[in-house]
């Protein structure tokens, strides 16, 4: 081990665990490629005001959560804590919503920073998979992102999440429901601190995880009571476009979200086996953050889906992903004319379009059937000097042990063969 490690957190993805990470990023990608979302890539940092306004000054986020720095050129920078700013930023920078084809359909998938208490399925690097529609206020795109994400879901064979739905209402309506709940908060026994965040954010108190808060919420008012009649009108569609496509959803009154940039829909997905970083995804409308960062009104809704906590899931379900071994084919050459002649045969094989590797650093023949073995591979090419004097090489099976002689010129048809 090297004197270093890890720094607290964070920690490596190595193979084998590594593939099945990469597999739940495309397989959360697949269904947004085949909806007209374009991939983007922003920085992973960004200037420290874009999130300060964008998620909020008072979201625990942008209050303790954000890695910050000072260039040396006295810039204010902050590694990215989540998507979505960066993203809208990018999309209004670009003036993709200029030319003319709204919603922009954009999806990312990268790393994202929270100086957060780390515990099982919480780091303080971790890996969403996002997607954003920017510029379009229409019921069919929300339902289209939650079913997208449930779809991606069950392609990996996940069953035990479920989906919470909610209405944030918007700038008519969420007003006055937030000055009656602060009247019904500040009668409560409360803490200062969450005294405090009846002023800031008092829809935060309603998601305060603490049996001793959540009791006196008995009889709080509730922004579902409070929607006007547009945004009554807009969820129950979204709610009428997911039972319609089979995609279960449970009404969650009190379902808030950690981000102020909400507006209207909001959900979430969690999955029952995670304890208490049960959110596997997230996300809903922001209609208000394009202006927020000086851009033009541009109703927007999108979410993320984290990849650790996904992986968690299936872990947690005991699913595991059918993924093809990154090896088909493995060289063992015995002896040095051998070498040389199969590290051409290797190249070949590679070029033609199969997953090759070979026996390096001189091993025995019994160290390099171990390690043919190993790989994954389903068959060994092994050739010796009396081999290569008859043009051929030795094609074994690994799971079947039968080998078989083909000629050397032809060992790429002869693999592709038996491959199928
Ligand atoms: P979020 O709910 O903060 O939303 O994060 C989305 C997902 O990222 C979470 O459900 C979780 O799976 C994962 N995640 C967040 N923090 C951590 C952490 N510390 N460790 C491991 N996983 C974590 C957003 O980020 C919004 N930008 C989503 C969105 C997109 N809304 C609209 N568009």
């Amino acid at each position: 081990m090297s004197t270093f490690k890890a720094p607290r957190g964070t920690y490596d993805l190595i193979p084998p665990d590594s593939a099945t990470y990469l597999a739940v990023r495309d397989a959360i990608a697949a269904p947004l490629k085949r909806s007209g979302y374009g991939y983007v890539e922003t920085p992973g940092f960004e200037n420290v005001e874009l999130f300060a306004r964008g998620v909020g000054e008072s979201t625990d986020i942008v209050t303790k959560e954000m890695y910050t720095l000072t260039t040396k050129g006295g810039d204010q920078l902050a590694l990215r804590p989540e998507g979505t700013a960066s993203v809208l930023r990018a999309a209004l920078e670009a003036n993709l919503h200029k030319a003319g084809n709204l919603p922009v359909k954009l999806w990312y998938s990268g790393s994202y920073y929270r100086y957060e208490r780390p515990q099982k399925g919480r780091y303080r690097h971790f890996s969403q998979v996002g997607a954003e529609a920017i510029g379009a206020e229409d019921p069919a795109l929300d339902a289209e992102l939650i079913i997208l994400a449930h779809d991606a879901y069950r392609s990996l064979g996940l069953r035990n999440f479920r989906i919470l739905l909610n209405s944030l209402g918007d700038a008519t309506c969420r007003p006055a429901y937030r000055a009656a709940l602060q009247d019904f908060l500040r009668g409560l026994e409360l803490d200062d601190d969450t005294r405090r965040r009846i002023d800031i954010n008092p829809l935060r108190v309603l998601d305060d995880k603490r049996e001793a808060v959540q009791k006196q919420l008995v009889g709080a008012p509730m922004l579902g009571d409070h929607l006007c009649e547009a945004c009554k009108e807009y969820h129950e569609q979204v709610r009428e476009l997911l039972t319609a496509e089979g995609v279960a959803f449970e009404d969650d009154p009190k379902l808030v979200r950690g981000l102020d940039y909400y507006t209207r829909t909001t959900f979430e997905f969690v999955h029952d086996g995670l304890g208490s970083q049960s959110a596997v995804g997230g996300g809903g409308r922001y209609d208000g953050l394009s202006e927020m960062i000086g851009g033009p009104a541009l109703p927007s809704v999108g979410w993320a889906l984290g990849v650790d906590r996904t992986v968690l899931a299936l872990e947690a379900e005991g699913v595991e992903l059918d993924l093809p071994s990154a090896t088909s084919v493995f060289a063992v050459p015995l002896g040095e004319e051998a070498r040389r002649v199969l590290f051409g045969a290797v190249t070949g094989l590679r070029r033609a379009g199969v997953a090759t590797d070979f026996a390096y650093g001189g091993k025995g023949v019994k160290a390099a059937m171990k390690a043919a073995n190993r790989s994954g591979a389903r068959l060994a090419v092994i050739a010796g000097e009396r081999d290569l004097a008859e043009g051929v090489v030795q094609l074994k099976d690994l799971e079947s042990g039968e080998q078989t002689a083909v000629p050397l010129d032809g060992l790429v048809e002869a693999v592709s063969a038996r491959l199928g």
